[in-house]
């Protein structure tokens, strides 16, 4: 393995409610690895607030998407990866699964807002991986909450331990600027600041009268008794915790203003994880082994029926990718070869000829890869660690014209595979029940399948709250359960046994009937 390629990869995802600045901030940070010339470049794809209605007009967007879908840009001697991913709720599953291949990531928090649901699930999914977290708050050129109060929340709604790595002098109109505690100066806000015209000065020691100068008296004041409770209350940052999850660095700033951007940037370098190990359920694989291993976390599939091609997004775990070389497809027990792999560098898709563990390949396909699919060198390995979350919404789906069953199977069989849905079959009926987090979904499965595989369907309404995956250490005791609920079970796409509970009361009385069976809203527990 070539270690010095693999030590220059950072891979790593942007997570955020929708207009905290996700978009606003990787903008910033391409601009400074010089990937996009354009501020504009990104946010002229991003999936509209206004078309959350029209799912063609989304659907649309996110076919251009695709080339944003993962940003690749050389920094100082590295080379980052940004993996994008949708902030809109009812791709929220699509951001989950790509979670899966990032080996850190940056939380943005909108100063007014604070902690919003979308990030509260997001962050959830990084806390079950232990995946180092960076916090940016955004938007101080804003009147927000208190810094202090924001960190609280962090802790108490993210459970999440900080540590502010820098601290504002002020807020919205009285917005000064940022000290930086981890390069010991203060950088000066300056509305649309360009990337190389910083106004910063260092400052050793914050009691300094210097720092009073530049401030003022009473802010100065404001800022030592912060800094005096920063230090009693918050840890003193130290790497080891911030790579095992145990501790997240704080920063603040203003995306728009591309303020603070840099240091946010200098600091995830020189601070963020190579590309990390990965389990399988066979043993774990490091990233310095030779043979290649991989998993795929995504598959985007275009509706546009003149190009009905495919790109499945692999993840390289281990080893080289080479073009035109033939790996093992563990699934389908078959060897692949792929003439055409393409990167995702500035933004633009190209062919490349090697690809080093951290990168991300974009392998056409034609059918071949459902999500969580393996490619090696012929070891047969299972990558854990993609799990499937409770849908939210669930209904179900039926054949209108029953002469095309075959078509209707196939595509539902497909579009699960992409994980567009989930699908469960019942134990009693075997009526198929179609779980999403957000109901635009139903519209594009109904579209797809009458397009794509001339099988239109039709959706019934049917009232659940979650489905519980369910299992039991004693064998008996599940065998109860199964018997006494049978009409309220299922089976996932897996053969899975899951439980269809109607509301948060049900699940509770059904957990209280049986105390040995285990109820989990993850596929994975
Ligand atoms: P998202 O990807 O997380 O959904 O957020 P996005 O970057 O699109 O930002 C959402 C809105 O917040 C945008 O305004 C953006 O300009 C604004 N914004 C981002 N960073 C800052 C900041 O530091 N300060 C302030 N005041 N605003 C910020 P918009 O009106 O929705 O879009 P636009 O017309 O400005 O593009």
């Amino acid at each position: 393995m070539d270690l010095v390629e693999l030590n220059k990869r950072r891979t790593f995802g942007i997570v955020s409610h929708p207009d905290a600045g996700k978009t606003t901030l990787t903008e910033k940070l391409l601009l400074f690895g010089g990937a996009i010339q354009i501020a504009g470049a990104v946010k002229s794809n991003k999936i509209k607030k206004h078309a959350t209605s029209d799912f063609m007009e989304i659907e649309r967007q996110r076919g251009i998407s695709v080339a944003t879908s993962v940003m690749a840009f050389p920094y100082r001697d590295l080379q980052i990866n940004i993996l994008d991913t949708p902030g809109h709720k009812d791709f929220a599953e699509d951001t989950f699964r790509t979670l899966t291949a990032v080996d850190s990531a940056i939380v943005v928090i909108d100063v007014a807002k604070g902690v919003e649901e979308q990030t509260e699930k997001l962050v959830e999914v990084c806390r079950r991986r232990n995946t180092p977290i960076i916090v940016f708050i955004n938007k101080l050129d804003r009147e927000g909450k208190d810094a202090f109060d924001l960190l609280d929340e962090v802790e108490t709604k993210l459970k999440l331990k900080v540590t502010p790595l820098s601290w504002p002098v002020g807020m919205g109109q009285s917005f000064q600027g940022v000290y930086s505690i981890y390069e010991k100066k203060f950088i000066h806000f300056k509305p649309h600041s360009k990337q190389d015209t910083e106004d910063s000065v260092i400052i050793e020691n914050t009691k300094d009268e210097s720092f009073k100068k530049i401030i003022g008296e009473r802010p100065f004041e404001t800022f030592q008794s912060d800094i005096e409770t920063l230090q009693g209350v918050y840890p003193v940052f130290n790497r080891e915790d911030y790579l095992s999850g145990k501790i997240c660095p704080v920063f603040y700033g203003s995306a728009v203003n591309n303020f603070g951007v840099r240091e946010l940037l200098d600091c995830f370098v020189e601070i963020a994880p190579t590309p990390l190990f990965r389990e399988t359920e066979e043993r774990i694989i490091q990233p310095t082994e030779d043979k290649l291993t991989g998993f795929i976390f995504k598959i985007h599939a275009n509706m546009d029926p003149k190009h009905r091609d495919r790109i499945a997004f692999f993840r390289i775990v281990s080893g080289v990718f080479q073009r035109n070389t033939n790996y093992y497809h563990v699934r389908l027990n078959r060897q692949l070869k792929f003439s055409n792999p393409t990167s995702f560098m500035a933004a633009k898709k190209e062919v490349i000829d090697e690809a080093y563990p951290g990168d991300v390949v974009g392998l056409y396909d034609s059918g071949n890869f459902k999500i969580g699919d393996a490619l090696t060198e012929g070891e047969k390995l299972t990558f854990k660690g993609i799990p499937r979350f409770s849908p939210e919404i669930f209904r179900f789906v039926n054949i209108t014209d029953p002469s095309k069953f075959k078509q209707f199977a196939k595509g539902l069989d497909q579009l699960m595979d992409e994980g567009v849905a989930q699908m469960f079959t019942k134990e009693d009926s075997n009526r198929k029940i179609i779980g999403v987090v957000g109901a635009l979904q139903f519209d594009v499965i109904a579209y797809r399948l009458e397009h794509e595989y001339t099988a239109p369907c039709n959706f019934e309404p049917i009232n659940l709250f979650k489905a519980c995956w369910v299992k039991a250490d004693d064998p008996k005791k599940l065998e109860e359960f199964v018997s006494r609920r049978k009409r309220d079970l299922a089976r996932d796409k897996d053969g899975k046994l899951v439980f269809l509970s109607e509301s948060a009361w049900t699940l509770k009385l059904v957990q209280d009937n049986f105390p040995d069976v285990k109820f989990s809203f993850s596929s994975e527990d």
